[in-house]
């Protein structure tokens, strides 16, 4: 008797279980104008000295084979191109605090090396500096955000850089940049003062490098006096609320376009498991951190906002995705890591955090854009393919410069050993074409997910939608199966009366448009 009373609450529990899975999940979008608009450069990335970014990924060389304008890759530019990307962060990371511009600039074959101290101690050429960047994002299309360097630099230095890219005018360094065959200056908007000033940017205390931080923007201004420069500051690491506390206190807000945050999807920094085989149980710690930009966000935008109510003042999530072991074999100092579909469901996580914050969140790059960590890009000789990730940016680039929706519901669970997190992520806008897109991500890599969204406020009369997903959540692109992960037709929905019901497998990210 005892034991069968014991196998029927069993049971019962694993029915109440699977039905809280199996539960619909209601998510409402508020269609009001009262908004923000999701800005563009949400959807940055970042490019940096480290392993294979810029030397045998983006930049080849001008003498390549490999097709190229002025030694970068055209087919890096192309993909890069059709993803939108809106900015680009250079040279650093920690590169940035031991990097001298002047050494880039001029003649290639006079150029000094440069050892790179914080990745692999490989000695570069200093081939690719300021001019290939610059000209570089202007093939993109994309804003240059520059990070200076304060822990090894003077302000001198900086200020020299910002004369250099920006003046029109007659003076020292627009000289020089016309001596060097730039005639126009690139106007750079963005400039990060220093990088991690905590860290590897020379181990500060918040109080001392507000301090810097006053000193160094007080001389990067904008040489045309157009108001046009935003000046970042290096933000916390990840829940350091403490540094972000003091900048807003200690640097006056008329100096301050930009406070950076700074986090990484890990599941330990002294193991972090492996980029491709790894267990349900490490994907959901993965998971598990990548989500906690929810609270980090809310937490440091409260700080932000008790001193600076206005908004002014953006939040810049200058290095952000997951960090796992290299490919093994490769340089360990050269961070290059696959992408699966693990990293497909943080990308679009997160976005949808960032969308959801866009009030505050005006910006954010990726870390990093090619061959290192959660690439878009990865490339192999004359190869390259686009990763998981690189789909769902594309994807999401729906997003860009479109008016947030509001969206409200109580997420289901995803229960892995007795831990939680929600399931479901979701994030909507409308662009100016009137357009509305959805995006939803099923996070449980077990159970699939039903949704109710109610279509009938947003004036929707057709619905479509594109999902990436795959067979195994370990599942990648690898150079000999390219294309194994890429956005396909998405028609599990049925739209009732208004009431668009929709199922959602295992660990996938959808995107609906309506109109
Ligand atoms: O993106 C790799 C490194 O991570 C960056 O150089 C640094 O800023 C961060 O610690």
């Amino acid at each position: 008797m005892k034991k069968t009373l014991l196998f029927l609450s069993i049971v019962a529990l694993c029915c109440q279980n699977t039905f809280a899975q199996k539960e619909t999940t209601v998510i409402s979008i508020k269609n009001t104008e009262n908004t923000p608009t999701i800005n563009k450069n949400i959807y940055g990335h970042f490019a940096e000295h480290l392993g294979r970014c810029i030397y045998g990924g983006f930049f080849v060389g001008d003498t390549s084979k490999i097709p190229n304008t002025a030694g970068v890759r055209n087919d890096i530019i192309a993909a890069l191109k059709d993803l939108k990307i809106p900015n680009l962060r250079w040279p650093g990371g920690c590169f940035a605090d031991t990097y001298h511009w002047k050494d880039g600039i001029g003649p290639k074959e006079n150029r000094p090396t440069i050892v790179n101290k914080w990745w692999g101690g490989v000695t570069e050429d200093n081939s690719f500096g300021t001019h290939d960047f610059l000209n570089m994002c202007e093939l993109l299309g994309a804003e240059p955000y520059l990070s200076g360097n304060v822990g090894s630099g003077t302000v001198q230095e900086l200020s020299d850089w910002v004369q250099y890219t920006n003046f029109s005018g007659k003076s020292p360094m627009s000289d020089l940049r016309k001596k060097n065959g730039r005639t126009e200056p690139w106007k750079v908007k963005y400039w990060g003062i220093g990088n991690e000033a905590w860290g590897c940017g020379g181990n500060m205390t918040a109080e001392y490098y507000a301090g810097e931080y006053r000193k160094f923007a007080t001389f990067i201004s904008d040489w045309e006096n157009t108001g046009g420069i935003t000046r970042i500051a290096s933000g916390s690491n990840s829940a350091d609320y403490n540094w972000t506390e003091v900048l807003m206190k200690n640097i006056p807000l008329n100096m301050l376009g930009g406070v950076g945050v700074h986090h990484y999807a890990v599941i330990n920094w002294n193991k972090k498991g492996d980029g491709v085989n790894y267990t349900e149980e490490q994907y959901f710690k993965t998971m598990k951190s990548a989500l906690k930009m929810e609270e980090l966000v809310t937490k440091h935008s409260a700080i932000m906002d008790k001193y600076d109510p206005q908004k002014k003042v953006a939040m810049i999530v200058d290095e952000w995705g997951g960090w796992y072991e290299v490919v093994n074999g490769t340089n360990p100092g050269f961070l290059y890591q696959q992408n699966t579909m693990r990293d497909a469901v943080l990308a679009g996580s997160t976005l949808n955090i960032f969308n959801n914050h866009a009030d505050r969140v005006r910006m954010a790059n990726l870390a990093q854009c090619v061959n290192v960590l959660q690439a878009v890009i990865l490339t192999d000789k004359t190869k390259m393919i686009l990763t998981p990730t690189y789909h769902i940016m594309k994807m999401y680039s729906v997003h860009q410069d479109a008016k947030l929706l509001p969206v409200s519901f109580q997420s289901p669970l995803y229960t892995v050993n007795g831990e939680t997190l929600p399931a479901i992520s979701a994030s909507a806008s409308k662009d100016k074409n009137g357009a509305v897109h959805i995006s939803l991500v099923n996070v449980d890599a077990k159970n699939n997910n039903k949704i109710e969204l109610d279509v009938n406020e947003l004036g929707i009369k057709n619905v479509t939608g594109t999902i990436i997903t795959s067979a195994k959540l370990q599942d990648y692109n690898s150079f000999e199966t390219p294309n194994k992960i890429v956005p396909t037709v998405f028609k599990d929905f049925a739209n009732k009366k208004g009431k668009l019901e929709i199922n959602i497998p295992p660990f996938s990210v959808i995107m609906l448009e309506g109109k």
